[in-house]
Parts: C-alpha cells; sequence; structure tokens
C-alpha cells in the first residue's frame, strides 16, 4: 500500500492519557467503538481510559472483562486504569500482573462517586504502588469548596454558575498537588496531576519537579481556551470538574506547557448525552464534555497562529505521555509510537467545529461552532489504515490492542532515602517496647 502524503504533515499519532469510554456501564454516553472512532478522526492512535466504568475497575477479574470489552471493539490502541483506593488496595500487584497501564486515584468526588482515601490511606496506597513501578494518576481537587457553594447556591434556587465561578476554588487544586507531591516524595511513588487548570496549581508542581519528585502534569485546550466568561454562550455544557477558570489563567498555562512544567496534553474526554448537559438547573448538569477527536485540531490551530511550536506541540501530544506511562522505544523494544502510529493532516485546511459531524455518541460540546486550522486526512495504527482520505476503515474495528501487551513499566528508583531513613530511625527506641 502506497498514500501520497505530499503537501501534509506527518505527525505522531496523538497519545491521550486521560479518556472515558464509559464502557461498560454508561453506553448511552460512549462506547468503545465510539469512543476509539472519534480518537482515530482525532489523530490519537493511543488512549488511556479511566476507571470510573460499572463496576469500578478495582480488581483483576474487573479488568479481564473490560479488556476483553475494549479489545473487541477498539479502533486505536488503549490502556486501561484501575483506580487506586481502599477497595483496591489488596489487589494493586494483581493490577499489575493483569496489565493496567496506570492507577486513577480521586481525591474528590467525580462522575460515578468513587470513594476518596483520605491522606493516611493515600500514604498507603502510595507504598504499596511504589514498587511496581506504575504512575499513579490523580483528579487532584478536593470539591469541598465547590461543593459547599453549589449546595448554598443550589438551597437558594440560584441558577448562575458565575455566583461561584471565580479563581478561589482552586485552591483545593493547589492543596491536593502540594499533599500528592508530598506524600509521592517520601514513598517514591511516580504521580501524574490529571487536569490542571488553574494559573495556582504551577507552583507547587514546579517545586515538587525542582525536588525530584518524579511528577507529570496535564492540561486540555479547554483551560487553555476557554474560561468563566463561555459560561453565558455554553450555560451547562461547560460544566466540567475542575471547572474552567477565568482567562487571565491561560496565559500562565501555555507558558508553563512551553517551559516542561506542564509535561502534556489530555483531554478528560467526558462524553454526556445533549439531555444529560443542558438540564434547565445548571447543577444537574453532569460534568465533562468529548475533547478527544477536537484536541489536534484546536491545538494545531494554536500552533498556527505562533502561540507554540510543532515540535513543543508533538512533545506534549505523543513523545511526554510516552515517555511517562513507559511506552516510549527502549533497545531492541517495538513499541506504540515507535511503530508507526501516525496522525496525517492537511495543516493549511480550515473547518468548523460541528457537535452533529463528530463521531462521540455525546455529540455536544463547548466546541460547537468553533473555527480551526489542520483537518485530519489519515491514521495509521501500528502501520495500518484506520481512517484513510477521511474515511473510516469499518474493518479495523478490534484491531486496537491494549499497549501493556507491549511493554511493562520499569521499577521507580527509590527516592528520598535519607528521609524515610530519618523519619524511621527519629522514632524513640521505647516505642517497639511492650
Ligand atoms: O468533568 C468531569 N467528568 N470530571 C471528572 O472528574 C469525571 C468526568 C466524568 O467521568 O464524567
Ligand atoms: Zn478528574
Ligand atoms: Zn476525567
Amino acid at each position: 500500500e502506497t498514500l501520497d502524503a505530499t503537501g501534509l504533515a506527518i505527525l505522531p499519532g496523538g497519545i491521550d492519557v486521560h479518556v472515558h469510554f464509559r464502557d461498560p456501564g454508561y453506553t448511552h454516553k460512549e462506547d468503545w467503538s465510539s469512543g476509539t472512532i472519534a480518537a482515530a478522526f482525532g489523530g490519537v492512535t493511543t488512549v488511556f481510559d479511566m476507571p470510573n466504568t460499572i463496576p469500578t475497575v478495582a480488581t483483576p477479574e474487573i479488568l479481564a472483562t473490560k479488556h476483553a470489552i475494549a479489545a473487541d471493539k477498539a479502533y486505536v490502541d488503549f490502556g486501561l486504569y484501575a483506580v487506586l483506593g481502599e477497595e483496591s488496595l489488596d489487589h494493586v500487584e494483581g493490577l499489575v500482573e493483569g496489565g493496567v497501564i496506570g492507577f486513577k486515584l480521586y481525591m474528590g468526588n467525580t462522575f460515578g462517586r468513587i470513594p476518596s482515601p483520605d491522606t493516611g490511606a493515600m500514604l498507603e496506597l502510595f507504598e504499596r504502588v511504589a514498587p511496581t513501578g506504575m504512575r499513579v494518576s490523580l483528579h487532584a481537587e478536593t470539591n469541598t469548596i465547590m461543593e459547599r457553594r453549589e449546595k448554598r447556591l443550589r438551597e437558594a434556587g440560584r441558577n448562575d454558575p458565575l455566583a461561584h465561578l471565580d479563581s478561589r476554588p482552586a485552591v483545593v487544586a493547589v492543596e491536593a498537588v502540594e499533599r500528592a507531591a508530598t506524600l509521592a516524595e517520601w514513598t517514591g511513588a511516580r504521580i501524574h496531576i490529571l487536569h490542571i487548570s488553574s494559573k495556582e496549581e504551577l507552583r507547587p508542581l514546579a517545586e515538587a519537579k525542582a525536588r525530584g519528585v518524579d511528577i507529570t502534569g496535564e492540561t486540555g485546550p479547554h483551560y487553555l481556551m476557554l474560561s468563566t466568561d463561555d459560561y453565558a454562550r455554553c450555560k451547562g455544557v461547560i460544566r466540567v470538574n475542575p471547572p474552567v477558570r477565568e482567562a487571565d489563567c491561560h496565559e500562565p498555562l501555555w507558558n508553563a506547557l512551553k517551559d516542561g512544567t506542564i509535561d502534556m496534553i489530555a483531554t478528560d474526554h467526558a462524553p454526556h448525552t445533549p439531555e444529560e448537559k443542558t438540564r434547565s438547573v445548571i447543577w444537574n448538569c453532569d460534568c465533562g464534555f468529548p475533547g478527544v477527536e477536537t484536541q489536534m485540531p484546536l491545538m494545531l490551530t494554536a500552533v498556527a497562529e505562533g502561540r507554540m511550536d510543532i515540535h513543543t506541540y508533538v512533545r506534549a501530544s505523543s513523545e511526554a505521555p510516552a515517555k511517562s506511562f513507559g511506552l516510549y522505544p527502549q533497545k531492541g523494544a517495538i513499541l506504540p509510537g515507535a511503530d508507526a502510529d501516525f496522525a496525517i493532516f492537511d495543516l493549511s485546511e480550515e473547518w468548523v467545529i460541528d457537535d452533529f459531524n463528530l463521531h462521540s455518541l455525546s455529540r455536544i460540546s463547548p466546541w460547537h461552532g468553533r473555527k480551526v486550522k489542520g483537518k485530519l486526512k489519515h491514521t495509521l495504527v501500528r502501520g495500518a489504515f484506520v481512517v484513510r482520505d477521511g474515511s473510516l476503515v469499518e474493518t479495523m474495528k478490534g484491531h486496537g490492542r491494549s499497549v501493556h501487551t507491549i511493554q511493562r513499566m520499569p521499577p521507580a528508583e527509590p527516592r528520598n532515602t535519607d528521609k524515610t531513613i530519618a523519619a524511621v530511625t527519629a522514632v524513640p527506641a521505647s516505642a517497639d517496647m511492650p
């Protein structure tokens, strides 16, 4: 097979480390077929799916069932997260053996109401994961302020999201990032901060990096390009957790992405139906919206506008995710991204995002009507066309493979041994005595 790519840009396929494909459990919102088709049309060749499906991915058996469903329907490669919480503490090694791409820890409430471990439990959980070398991705936000404000507004019959959406609730994210980084430093666990939304979170992230903590971070196009100014236009459709912040966060987030404080772009692709996104009381609208299909066009538009260069973008969309989650080429290995995962774009073609032409089942997003520059023409996963000349290759259903079958993350280097030893030896000898 040959392809004439004259005039087109051949990019490494995107690796989106944060999607919710809802299958099994909420297949009216999305499933492995619709989600991976959306990814393929977005130039994303590998996705990492979150564990808040039904049942929550907490045991090797549940993981195996979900793996079978995904392998059956996926058009692109995938990794599966397991939840890290009390319910999975004793399954950590089994889940690693079963091939998880990483663990997800919810420090605050989320869709699916997964319980959040307290700090003591987090310490134990990190200690358990650290020797496996797997990265723990954190929803680093404790939501208490948001929830309290929403509760009061709801009780007062207020339906105005701007009533509480100043940047102050970001303080719970700042505190959560700081706490997670401290626990990672003490245990040697590798961590990843999901959906960095505010300029305030950059300080604890940068400080942890400077101390040598193995910590990475992601932000998404919505935090770089949308703000509280968009509520009037989008209403419940833009409701997402964490929320988009005030527009003065954009510049610092772009700068952090350029200087590497933020390592990567991920979308938090979180589809819900139009009915679930347009309820008359804004607090009752489900949080999140699809993003896996629009990330690359939106970011390539920013590249075209000179916001960042293409090399920095590719680092954030493919290289950093691969390196952070153990998918980067190592001697003698054949790996995703290194085995011909390509997104081939016409960087000069302009088009307008239309929710009805997107492939997510969700069909509703705050990107509707946005002009972008950069149109996907072909997507190859492990050397095979999944999208060709702008059309899906239907026979590629089931082509997607779990990336864990390809490479295992190496164990973490022990970190901060001095501090650990100091902490242990600081316990008076008498403490051990009966
Ligand atoms: O907006 C969100 N949607 N935030 C989350 O943490 C979960 C996600 C979902 O699963 O819908
Ligand atoms: Zn989250
Ligand atoms: Zn999420």
